[in-house]
């Protein structure tokens, strides 16, 4: 799971707010660096804490509020430590009626977790997301960037036996 920046020690947390800003700058001048800042921040510190959305705002000459609005709009960015492997199952109309719901089942017995939460070990977090643009082998679940599909519930201990 990633650490809270308030976790770390003080000097581990003020390198990692000087990667942000070289991040930031990094992106300054291009055309739609909010996105590709969010993200490169989000590598450096495994999630996106306020202060470093603060940063970007500052950085970017953006309002904090688009900043924290663009953060929290896409499910591939999280505003809070998450687990190290994140699984998204796609819950849209299509896999719906593949079977995602009996999936989804499975993957919240294997891990003993429904959707939003973490595994207390920190290895695993939960996700229901709209369509991941596999719909030809619905139902379909992502874990980190790697896509499954064509998933039954048997499917489910194997797959995650392959990440342990
Ligand atoms: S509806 Fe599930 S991947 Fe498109």
């Amino acid at each position: 799971m990633a650490v809270a920046l308030d976790k770390l020690s003080p000097d581990l947390r003020e390198q990692r707010l000087r990667e942000v800003e070289a991040a930031v700058a990094r992106h300054r001048d291009k055309p739609g660096a909010l996105l590709a800042v969010l993200k490169e921040v989000q590598g450096i510190l495994g999630y996106l804490p306020e202060e470093a959305l603060k940063k970007v705002s500052q950085g970017l000459e953006l309002p904090l509020s688009q900043v924290y609005g663009v953060a929290t709009f896409y499910t591939l960015f999280n505003t809070r430590p998450r687990g190290q492997h994140i699984i998204r199952l796609c819950e849209s109309a299509p896999c719906h009626v593949q079977g995602a719901r009996e999936v989804l089942e499975a993957l919240k017995r294997e891990l003993g977790i429904g959707p939003g939460e973490d595994t207390p070990d920190g290895k695993w977090s939960l996700e229901l997301v709209s369509c991941i643009g596999v719909c030809g082998v619905a139902p379909a679940i992502m874990i980190d960037d790697q896509v499954y599909g064509n998933l039954t519930p048997d499917c489910i201990p194997g797959i995650l036996a392959s990440y342990r």
